[in-house]
């Protein structure tokens, strides 16, 4: 469980998060809100890349917000980013392996915890052949891929659906449904898809100008008539 307490981030002038108070419970959450409205500076804050001004986290009992960057990834966060991490140029294994390198929350050894995340995701094929070769659903399963390996405790998945077409969103959704039960982690999952937040969050909170607008039992929050006239009715979402 995630609480989230106060937060505040400021950049020169903009004040991206707030005063942002939510709390996130185990199992899939979703986090939405309109462009702009701060989903990605909390991933940020969470990740340890940027430093709040004020606020407390407490993450499954323990001061987040005390923990340096690179204490957290070896702690458990994980998540994807917006633009493609993976090297083109390596293969999925070594993509992989990578974060395994850095996260030193190894379950059982190297390979197996390397194999097990490619399969956990369902990337068929050749776990050494390189990433330039893949499409565009594979490449974010292997980001996802990375994002789950070893023994992670957080997952913050940052639009991973963008841009997919319905048959590969389909496939993640499964993935993402199996992160908690399978990978023991707890789900944070940003997406402007409303199809899949339904399908995977049992609760959502969303987001408008740094602030949190509304949360609770994602069906509720999706017909607040605040979240419609915020985010839902708005044409920014894709
Ligand atoms: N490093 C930065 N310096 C200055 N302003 C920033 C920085 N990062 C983000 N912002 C601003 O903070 C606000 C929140 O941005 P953020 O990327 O968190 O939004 P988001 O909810 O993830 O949006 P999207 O749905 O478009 O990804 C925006 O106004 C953005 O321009
Ligand atoms: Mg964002």
């Amino acid at each position: 469980m995630i609480d989230v307490s106060d937060v505040t981030v400021r950049f020169g002038g903009v004040t991206p998060l707030d005063g942002m108070s939510v709390r996130f419970e185990q199992g899939i959450c979703g986090l939405i809100g309109p462009n702009g409205a701060g989903k990605t500076t909390f991933f940020n804050v969470l990740s340890g890349f940027v430093r709040p001004v004020a606020g407390t986290i407490t993450a499954f009992g323990e001061d987040l917000l005390k923990m340096v960057h690179f204490r957290r990834a070896r702690w458990g966060v994980r998540r994807t980013f917006q633009t493609e991490q993976a090297i083109e140029e390596l293969s999925i294994y070594e993509n992989v392996a990578m974060i395994h390198e850095h996260s030193k929350m190894k379950g059982g050894s190297r390979r197996e915890d390397v194999l097990g995340a490619i399969e956990f995701v369902k990337l068929e094929g050749d776990p050494y052949a390189k990433v330039r070769t893949l499409g565009a659903g594979q490449r974010r399963l292997v980001e996802v891929a990375r994002a789950v390996v070893g023994r992670p405790r957080l997952v913050l998945l940052d639009e991973p659906a963008a841009g997919l077409p319905d048959e590969e969103t389909g496939h993640l959704r499964e993935v993402i449904r199996g992160i908690p039960e399978h990978m023991g982690a707890q789900v944070i999952l940003v997406d402007h898809d409303m199809s899949l937040v339904s399908a995977v969050c049992e609760m959502t909170a969303v987001l408008d100008f740094g602030r949190l607008l509304a949360s609770g039992p994602t069906a509720e929050v999706l017909r607040d008539e605040r979240v419609i006239r915020a985010y839902l009715g708005t044409e920014e979402v894709a």
